[in-house]
C-alpha cells in the first residue's frame, strides 16, 4: 500500500464552530480535481464509491445538453424517470423545463443540463446534507469544465448548494450573483424549480421573467 503523505500539523484555531469535511467528501474532491474532461468526470463519478445513493439508483443521471453551451441549469436530483433513463430532466419537470426554454429560444442543443445529486435519492426522498456535500465538488467541476457563461440554479436547494447560501428561493431568485467557477467567475441566477411551477402556476411569472433576464444577459443585454 502506498505511503499516505503527512498531514501538515492543524495550526492554532479558534473553536471550529463548523464540521470539518469528513473522508467522504475529501475523497470526493480529490476525485473531481483528478477530472481533466467532461468525460473523466462522468467516469469517475460512476466509480465513486463515497455517496450510499449510487446503490440504490439505476444509475447515474450525469448530463444532457451541450456542454459547449453559455448557459447550465442546475436541478436538485433525478426522479424515478430520470433514473430509468439516465438523463436529468426528461419526467414531468422535464417537459417543463423544455418550454422554459424554448420560451427564450433554447433547447438542449443549446444548454446543457445537470443536477446537484447525481443519483435518485430512494422514492425521491430529500438529499441529506451529508450527500449534497460529498456531490458538491462533482457539480462544482462539471461547472468548471463545462465553463458555461451562466449559470441558472433550478430551486432554492441547486441555488444553496451551489452558491453557499441557506437564503430561500423567494428571495434568492431573480438576481444575478457572481459565481467562481475555480477558473473564472461567471454570472449565476437562481429561479423556481420546473416541479414548484407545476404545484404552484403562479409562480410562472417569476420564473419567466427570470428566463427573460438569462435571455437578455445571454444577448449581451442586461445583467445587473
Ligand atoms: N428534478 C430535478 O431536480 N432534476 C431532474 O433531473 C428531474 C427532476
Amino acid at each position: 500500500s502506498r505511503n499516505q503523505p503527512a498531514r501538515p500539523a492543524a495550526p492554532a484555531t479558534p473553536t471550529l464552530v463548523t464540521q470539518p469535511p469528513d473522508e467522504a467528501v475529501m475523497g470526493a474532491r480529490e476525485a473531481a480535481r483528478a477530472a481533466a474532461s467532461l468525460e473523466e468526470l462522468k467516469a469517475i463519478l460512476d466509480g465513486f464509491e463515497g455517496c450510499a445513493l449510487k446503490r440504490t439508483a439505476s444509475r447515474l443521471v450525469f448530463a444532457d445538453g451541450n456542454p459547449a453551451a453559455k448557459v447550465m441549469f442546475v436541478g436538485e436530483a433525478p426522479g424515478r424517470d430520470e433514473d430509468q433513463q439516465g438523463l436529468p430532466f426528461v419526467g414531468r419537470s422535464g417537459k417543463l423545463l423544455d418550454l422554459m426554454l424554448a420560451s427564450i429560444g433554447l433547447d438542449r442543443t443549446s444548454a446543457y443540463i445537470a443536477n446537484v445529486i447525481p443519483w435518485r435519492p430512494p422514492g425521491n426522498r430529500t438529499p441529506t446534507p451529508q450527500e449534497t456535500a460529498v456531490c458538491l465538488p462533482f457539480i462544482a467541476r462539471q461547472i468548471e469544465l463545462a465553463d458555461p457563461d451562466i449559470l441558472v440554479c433550478l430551486g432554492g436547494p441547486s441555488a444553496q448548494a451551489l452558491l453557499g447560501t441557506t437564503e430561500g428561493i423567494t428571495r434568492l431568485r431573480g438576481r444575478f450573483m457572481d459565481y467562481d467557477t475555480g477558473t473564472r467567475t461567471i454570472r449565476a441566477i437562481a429561479t423556481f424549480h420546473p416541479a414548484y411551477l407545476l404545484r404552484t402556476p403562479l409562480g410562472k411569472r417569476f420564473a419567466w421573467r427570470d428566463m427573460l433576464a438569462v435571455e437578455a444577459l445571454l444577448a449581451g443585454k442586461g445583467g445587473g
